[in-house]
Parts: C-alpha cells; sequence; structure tokens
C-alpha cells in the first residue's frame, strides 16, 4: 500500500469505502429504528423534518470526518490530536458512543438471527406475532445466544481486516438488500387497507412537529449516517489522499436514506393493515414483518432471504462499529489485529448482557421509565452523540479550522468545492448551535 507514507492499509477501490461506509450506515437504524421513530413521532411530517436534517446537517458533517479520517490517517483518536493536543478527548467521546452502541446493537442482530432461523423453520405464525415476540424477548438464554452468535460472526469478519473481510462483504449485499425492500415494499403497499398507512407516511400534518420532533429527527440522522461516533473518521483513514472526498460522501446520505424510505413503505402499510399500533416502539418490524411474510406466496422463503439481508446491513454496521474500537485499542496497547478482536468479542458479549436481559427478568429494572434497554439507546442517540458531535464541529471550526479542512476536501485544490462557504458556515456555526439547543431541549424532556 502507497499511501500517504505510512502503513495503514487502504481501500481497494474508491468504491470500496462507499459502499463499505454506506454499508456502515444502512443498518438496523434504517429497517428496525426508522419506521418505529416515524410511527411514533407522527408520520409524514417528521419524515420531512428528518430529510431536511439528512441533507442540511448530516452530508456537512460527513464531510468533516472523513476529511479528518483522511487528513489524520490514523485511528480516531490520535486523528484529534495529531492536529490539536489535548483534544484526544473528543475522540474518547466517539469511543464511548460507539462502545455503548455495539453492545446494544448485538442484542437487536441475535433478535433478527432467531427470526431468520425461525422463517427458515417455516415461519413465525401471523396471529400471533406479538405474543411471540414478546415471549421471545422476555426469555433469558435463546437471545443471549443468538447475540453471542451475532457477535461472533462480525468479530470473524473484522478478523480477516479491512479489504479482505469488510470490502467484499459489503460490496455483493447491498443491491441484493435494496432488490429485495422492493419486493416486500409491492406486498406491502398492496395489503387492504394499506392506504391508511400510505398517507400517515406520506401526508405531512405539521401541527405534529415541535422541538422535540426535531430533536428526534437529528439524532435520528446522526445514527442512521454513522456520524458522531468516529466510525467514519476511521473509515476515511482509508481512502486514498487523490480521492474525490465531496463526491464519494455525498453517495453515502442518499443510499442511507433509500433504504430508510424503504423501510417505512415495507413497514408502516401493513401496521395499519393489520391494525397493530404504530407507537409500540422497538417490536414493531419484528411483529409486523411475519404478518406481511404469512400473507405472501412463498412467505417463509422469502422471510428468511429477507431476514439474510437484515442480518448483513446489521452486521456490516456492528463491524464499522468494532473496527473503530480495534483501530483504538491496537494501536495503543499494540495488539494484532486477531488478538484485539479477540480481546474485544467478550467484552461486548458482556456489556450486551443487561440490554438482552431488559425484556425479561430485568424488566422491572427501569430509570426515567426505560428499560436498560432503552435508557442504553437514549444514553448513545441523545446524550453521547449529540456530545461528540457538538465537539467535533468546534474542533474542525475553531482547531482545525475550515480552511484546512476545505484544503483536505479538495485534495489540496485538486477537485472544486463550489459550496465550502456554506459547509463552513454549517460546521462552525449552524450545526454546534443547533446540537446545542437540541440537547438541552433533550435533557430537559429525558424519556423522548
Ligand atoms: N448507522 C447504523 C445504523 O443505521 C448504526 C451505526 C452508527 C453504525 C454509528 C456505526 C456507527 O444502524
Amino acid at each position: 500500500m502507497t499511501n500517504g507514507g505510512t502503513n495503514r492499509g487502504s481501500w481497494n477501490s474508491n468504491i470500496g469505502f462507499v459502499l463499505a461506509a454506506a454499508g456502515s450506515a444502512i443498518g438496523l437504524g434504517n429497517l428496525w429504528k426508522f419506521p418505529y421513530i416515524v410511527g411514533r413521532h407522527g408520520g409524514a411530517a417528521f419524515v420531512v423534518v428528518y430529510l431536511i436534517m439528512i441533507v442540511v446537517l448530516g452530508f456537512p458533517f460527513i464531510l468533516a470526518e472523513t476529511a479528518l479520517g483522511r487528513h489524520a490517517r490514523t485511528n480516531m483518536v490520535d486523528a484529534y490530536t495529531t492536529v490539536r493536543r489535548g483534544w484526544g478527548f473528543v475522540g474518547v467521546f466517539n469511543f464511548l458512543a460507539s462502545f455503548f452502541l455495539l453492545s446494544y446493537y448485538g442484542v437487536l442482530g441475535g433478535w433478527v438471527l432467531n427470526y431468520l432461523w425461525q422463517f427458515i423453520k417455516g415461519g413465525v405464525e401471523s396471529g400471533s406475532a406479538e405474543q411471540y415476540f414478546a415471549g421471545f424477548t422476555a426469555s433469558t438464554l435463546p437471545p443471549i445466544l443468538w447475540m453471542a452468535v451475532f457477535i461472533a460472526l462480525y468479530a470473524v469478519i473484522v478478523s480477516h481486516g479491512i479489504t479482505k473481510g469488510i470490502e467484499r462483504f459489503s460490496n455483493f449485499a447491498m443491491p441484493l438488500l435494496l432488490i429485495m425492500m422492493i419486493v416486500v415494499g409491492i406486498r406491502s403497499v398492496t395489503l387492504p387497507g394499506a392506504a391508511e398507512g400510505l398517507s400517515f407516511y406520506l401526508k405531512p400534518d405539521f401541527s405534529k412537529i415541535n422541538l422535540s420532533t426535531i430533536g428526534v429527527a437529528t439524532s435520528q440522522a446522526f445514527y442512521s449516517l454513522s456520524l458522531g461516533m468516529g466510525a467514519i473518521i476511521t473509515y476515511g483513514s482509508y481512502v486514498k489522499r487523490d480521492a474525490n472526498i465531496v463526491r464519494m460522501s455525498a453517495a453515502i446520505p442518499i443510499l442511507d436514506t433509500i433504504v430508510a424510505l424503504l423501510a417505512g413503505f415495507v413497514i408502516l402499510p401493513a401496521v395499519f393493515s393489520f391494525g397493530y399500533d404504530p407507537q409500540q416502539g422497538p417490536g414493531l418490524i419484528f411483529v409486523t414483518l411475519p404478518a406481511v411474510f404469512a400473507r405472501m406466496k412463498f412467505g417463509a422463503f422469502f422471510g428468511a432471504l429477507f431476514f439474510v439481508l437484515v442480518l448483513f446491513a446489521a452486521v456490516t454496521s456492528a463491524i464499522s462499529l468494532l473496527e473503530n474500537l480495534l483501530d483504538v485499542v491496537g494501536e495503543k496497547c499494540r495488539l494484532s489485529r486477531g488478538k484485539t478482536v479477540l480481546l474485544l468479542a467478550p467484552i461486548m458479549f458482556v456489556s450486551g448482557l443487561p440490554s438482552s436481559l431488559a425484556f425479561g427478568p430485568m424488566q422491572g429494572f427501569t430509570l426515567f421509565g426505560m428499560n436498560f434497554f432503552d435508557l442504553m439507546d437514549f444514553a448513545v442517540s441523545h446524550v453521547l452523540l449529540p456530545i461528540s458531535s457538538f465537539f467535533l464541529c468546534i474542533f474542525v471550526g475553531y482547531v482545525w479550522r475550515p480552511r484546512n479542512a476545505v484544503r483536505e476536501i479538495t485534495s489540496h485544490g485538486r477537485y472544486r468545492f463550489v459550496l465550502s462557504g456554506v459547509w463552513t458556515a454549517l460546521i462552525a456555526v449552524v450545526l454546534p448551535a443547533v446540537i446545542l439547543g437540541i440537547t438541552i431541549h433533550s435533557f430537559w424532556t429525558v424519556g423522548g
């Protein structure tokens, strides 16, 4: 590898970065979280706010992370200290956010694996999908064992390295996922009574928008684009010096948003058609999808295929989180990739246990009305993620300085970046102000 004079790896091709970063972005945040958040926060009006946040805040932020990563060419903690000593703490926030997210991501990955297995065995009874979900998640051992399988899966892939493991894996799963979502989406929107769901999803009622909707939409945009965790800094650090970052980074929000919007078409019409409660939260896709597949010819087959693809999406996101942690731990402790994976995988397992048990034996443990799993999700989405994104903006805006960042973005003048003035204003002023505002607001109204 001849990049930047260091011995870090690099992507085999620019499309390698795009697919891997899109693989990181497209995950359970799109397939599992987006539909239930839309369900909870008022449907179409929320979607509109979300789209605005993706364009106005998400895209500039992706550029900042990618540029910082490529500039520093090191792990995400040292990326800050390379530019200015004393700023490694931002990387530590990124690290913590990644760690806590990965801990409960494993629980969800385990659920996906279990559903995949159920479909391979012939499907979940549509009439009792809700009871099945409640029973499975409330049990102690099965979800934990499935979580262990999920962790083993992403750990093995990461141990194979960034090009052999991650790049190859992302290259075929994503296109297939899109095709399958269109197929299942068509079934969903043609169900009897689907129209009500479609209008909920597509006809905005702007009276439903308030400050907390904006906060939730912003944090969902960041979560879905894998921002504020250093993941894109890490992936950016493998990008070649002469690659066009603007063009590459633009592809990520586009792909990510297509998948999120499709997930809404798959889930929401079906929710209304079957009379489920769109507000029910984290169980929404796990309850709705089995009912959709039960109405399809060869439903068990399509169900299994669909959950394989959901699994791919979840795995590629988990991979980026582990890669992120591994890069820091490996370089700091001078451990090989394989050894770092062996160290981190059991830690991820143990740290995921309380989130898994939160639906069963630990159900009684709640804080601010949330069980442990929801608490983790809240801590990541509404506390760690905003804090670390806020400091990243301050860092780029006032420490590294937009002028230097733009030089990196344009590969030292090789490419044009017409929006550099707008970008500077967004990253240095608008973004930190918005993030600060919604964070203060969300602390005020804990539980949103
Ligand atoms: N973007 C991923 C998803 O939507 C989650 C994620 C966040 C992954 C941050 C990596 C880093 O599921």
